[in-house]
This record gives C-alpha cells, sequence and structure tokens, in this order.
C-alpha cells in the first residue's frame, strides 16, 4: 500500500468521497433500526406539517428523520425509542439552562399560576431592567418574542433615527429570519440571497449589504457612502462554524462606524455562552445595541433588545416639542407583540439571569468547555486529522481545517458535507446530540465531568473509524 494512504492526514484529505458515502449510508441505516418509533411518530407527524415537523429546523438531522423526544432532563434526553442522549445541541442555544431547570421550572409554574400575560409590568421588570443594565452596560431595553424580532427592533429604530435604509452584515452570518441579513457574498462580490433561504420580496441590492469577516479594508469602503444605517454583527461568528475576530478588528469596526455615522448592533444570542455579560463585557465592547434571544429565556421564548442612552436620546427626539416621557407611550407601535415583556416572560429571565446562568455557573461551564477543547485536540492531534477546536466559554466546536479561518469563505473551502453528515449520525448512534447544522457543543450548568468523557470516548472511536476507513 502505498505510503502516502497509510498517512492519516494525507488519506483524511484524500479520503474518498464514495468510501465516506458508503459509511454515511451504513450509519443512517443503523439510525434507523435503532429508532422505528421517532421514524414512525415523525412520519405521522409529517402528514400535517408544511416542512415535516412543527419547525423546520427540526428535520436537519442527519439521521435522515429527527429522534422524537419523550423527556429531557439536565444534559439527558429520551427519545422514544427508550434511548438516551446526552445533548450538547441544547436546543441549538436555547436549552443552555440545562432542561427542566428547578429553579425556572417553579418561576415560570408559579407565574403561570397567577398570570402569564396582563398587558402589565409585574415587580420583576424593574429588578430585570437593572441587571441586564448591569450584565451588559446598555440602560435602556425591550422585551421581544424571539431574537429574531430583537433584530428586527434593533434595525426598525436604527434606521429611523440615521434615516437610513442598508444594512450591512458578514458573509457567513445568520440573525434568525431577518429578511436584510438573509444575504451572502456572491462568487463576484454581488450580493445573493443565502443558501437555504426562501426567497422573499426583500431588494437586497437596496437595502443589505455583505462583506467578509475581519476585512478592515472591505468594511472601510463598504462604510464610505454613509448609507449604511446600522451594522448587524455577532462579535465572534458562530453560524458558520465559529470565527475569531482577529486582533483590532472589534475596535476597528467600532472606529469605522463611529466615523460613518453608523449604528453597531451587537448579536450575542450564541456568543453568551462566553460569559454572564457576554463577549460585549469580555472584551470590553461599546454597541449602540444588544440583542440576545434563546437561553435568556430558559426555554421561554423571549428576545432582548438595549440601546444606549445616546440611542435613546436620538429615538425620544424623534417627536419634537413632547417629553420623553409621552414619547414613550406613543412612539413604539408595532415593536414586540402582544406578548412581549409578558410576566412569565420577565419571570423567566428574572429566574435565568439570578439563579441559573450566574457568573459561577459560567465560570463552570467555561472550565469543563476547556477540558472539553482540549480533550478533543489531544484526540484529534492523535489521529493526525486536519481540524481545528475552537472554543469561547461554554461553546466548542469542530472546525474541518488546521487553521482558524477568517471569514465565510476560508470555513466554505474546507468543508466537506459527507463527513460532517457522517460525524453527525456516527454521534447519534452512539447517544451524543450535537447542533445539526454545524460541529457545535454547547454546555450548561448540568453539564458534567461524565458528558465530557462520553462525548471524548465517540470521538475517539469516530476518528479510529475514520482512520480504518483511510487505510482501507
Ligand atoms: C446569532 C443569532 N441571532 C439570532 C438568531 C435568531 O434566533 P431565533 O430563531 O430564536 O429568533 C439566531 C438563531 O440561530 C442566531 O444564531
Amino acid at each position: 500500500m502505498p505510503a502516502a494512504v497509510r498517512d492519516p492526514v494525507a488519506a483524511m484529505t484524500t479520503l474518498d468521497p464514495l468510501r465516506l458515502q458508503e459509511l454515511l449510508e451504513r450509519e443512517q441505516a443503523r439510525f434507523a433500526q435503532l429508532h422505528p418509533a421517532s421514524r414512525a411518530a415523525y412520519e405521522a407527524g409529517q402528514r400535517h406539517y408544511l416542512y415535516g415537523a412543527p419547525s423546520h429546523w427540526m428535520r436537519r438531522w442527519a439521521g435522515g428523520f429527527p429522534v422524537v423526544v419523550r423527556s429531557a432532563q439536565g444534559t439527558r434526553v429520551r427519545c422514544a425509542d427508550g434511548l438516551e442522549y446526552v445533548d450538547f445541541c441544547l436546543g441549538d442555544s436555547g436549552g443552555m439552562c440545562g432542561h427542566g431547570n428547578p429553579a425556572i421550572t417553579a418561576a415560570v409554574a408559579a407565574q403561570l399560576a397567577q398570570g402569564s400575560t396582563l398587558m402589565l409590568p409585574t415587580e420583576d421588570a424593574a429588578w430585570v431592567g437593572a441587571e441586564l443594565g448591569r450584565r451588559f452596560g446598555l440602560p435602556y431595553w425591550g422585551f421581544t418574542t424571539s431574537a429574531s424580532d430583537a433584530n428586527r427592533a434593533a434595525i426598525r429604530i436604527a434606521r429611523m433615527i440615521t434615516g437610513r435604509e442598508r444594512v450591512l452584515v458578514f458573509n457567513g452570518c445568520y440573525h434568525g429570519s431577518v429578511e436584510e441579513a438573509h444575504v451572502a457574498l456572491g462568487d463576484h462580490g454581488e450580493v445573493v440571497l443565502r443558501n437555504g433561504i426562501h426567497a422573499n420580496a426583500v431588494d437586497h441590492a437596496r437595502v443589505s449589504r455583505v462583506i467578509e469577516f475581519n476585512d478592515v479594508a472591505a468594511l472601510e469602503a463598504a462604510l464610505a457612502p454613509g448609507d449604511v444605517a446600522c451594522v448587524l454583527a455577532e462579535p465572534f461568528m458562530t453560524n458558520y462554524g465559529m470565527i475569531a475576530p482577529q486582533p483590532g478588528f472589534l475596535d476597528a469596526l467600532r472606529e469605522l462606524t463611529r466615523r460613518s455615522g453608523t449604528l453597531w448592533i451587537v448579536d450575542e444570542t450564541h456568543t453568551l455562552s462566553q460569559g454572564p455579560g457576554g463577549c460585549t463585557a469580555h472584551f470590553g465592547l461599546q454597541p449602540d445595541f444588544f440583542t440576545v434571544g434563546k437561553s435568556v429565556g430558559g426555554g421561554v421564548p423571549v428576545g432582548l433588545y438595549g440601546a444606549t442612552e445616546a440611542v435613546a436620546q436620538r429615538l425620544w427626539a424623534q417627536v419634537p416639542k413632547v417629553n420623553p416621557v409621552q414619547v414613550r407611550q406613543s412612539a413604539h407601535l408595532g415593536f414586540g407583540g402582544t406578548l412581549a415583556g409578558s410576566a412569565l416572560q420577565v419571570a423567566a429571565v428574572r429566574a435565568v439571569l439570578e439563579q441559573v446562568l450566574t457568573a459561577d455557573a459560567f465560570a463552570r461551564m467555561t472550565a469543563l468547555a476547556q477540558e472539553l477543547a482540549a480533550r478533543m485536540r489531544d484526540v484529534i492531534a492523535a489521529h493526525r486529522l486536519p481540524w481545528y477546536v475552537e472554543q469561547i466559554g461554554a461553546r466548542v466546536e469542530t472546525m474541518y481545517a488546521p487553521q482558524p479561518p477568517r471569514n465565510a469563505s476560508d470555513v466554505k473551502h474546507g468543508r466537506d458535507g459527507t463527513l460532517e453528515a457522517l460525524l453527525h449520525v456516527y454521534f447519534l448512534n452512539h447517544g451524543v446530540l450535537i447542533t445539526p447544522f454545524h460541529s457545535m457543543l454547547l454546555l450548561c450548568p448540568a453539564s458534567t465531568a461524565a458528558d465530557v468523557d462520553r462525548y471524548v470516548e465517540v470521538l475517539e472511536a469516530f476518528c479510529a473509524e475514520l482512520a480504518r476507513a483511510a487505510a482501507a
């Protein structure tokens, strides 16, 4: 056998796509064999849902159909076939408090029992508002029912106060169902619809601009015409694999947005995993808006947008000769929805911030994530695979390239869809749930050393399987 085929690095990079496909089909067949009840329940549901399941995202699991869940507790999920999984997907961050968390369950149940949505604030509201300001550094907040809606609210205010229409995002981003952000860079630098997104009626050429992350020169050029209302950006990209900001990039982003009169919305829906104040506190960022959702509601649908004093003053100044109290009472028609800021949401957020995603909990989760990342790197190095492991706070991701990417194009060039699907279904078959869209792992306060051991064991077995396939 030629040496090149025996060398795992060379073998991995040239692993026969047909062999990978065979392995994938073998694992999918095993998945079907292990999950007859899930398959039957999913097929029954398919008759009633436009996208086969209550949410189209639920179809994205690599097994061919999703595991149908019977119950979930902490990091453990039990399916309709009676199998147990260790959950590192955690509802793609919505479950970052851990399933069935007792503090959240108690707070939400108590609030449900005494009125969940009243069109009136409860006494928890003042505590929550003060805590949001303390953690994230912005003084004024609004509730929505999703992170997507929080981004929409921030964009709308940015447009109102700048009088501009355009929104700038980075290639590979995802900010929820915000149409302006459903764009990617085409092969010739043009704005195209992001992969996998339904066509929409938005004129992206007019309202969207997209550039690569970490490209200061492109950012400067994109903001120079002075027509961008806001940059909507994660401080550390998480939706095309994880892409770190290069040293100085976020400073340049702040400086260039200020210079061009553009506002910066920092979307911390995923990067809240960095710590109690997200990346904003960790890196000392000074955004104009802060948005978050998913985990912050502890399972109750919540989105939040925060704004600076300067933004608030400009917003209130939009209605001249009316004092701020009256503007606050009149000018926000249509933001947030009827259930936004409900007693139930506010009680849930209070429980999350006060009792669950605390500084101590983040310290424990981060230490465990660091251990997981270190052990994954050891396994990958032992098998001489050309992969890289990224970690921020409680979030860890395998990237299928030897070096950290600078932007989404770097990630795209290194990706192998069959290999990733194989990894996902292999882990499913070995009792581990990982986020289906890429290879992101999230820890929660209930995550344990045993969960980490389990992941590392399965990774070891998977890498050994690949090495055998490469050597065959
Ligand atoms: C960074 C980011 N922002 C916003 C959202 C939208 O969240 P939701 O779908 O809960 O509105 C997502 C969803 O994945 C996200 O990753």
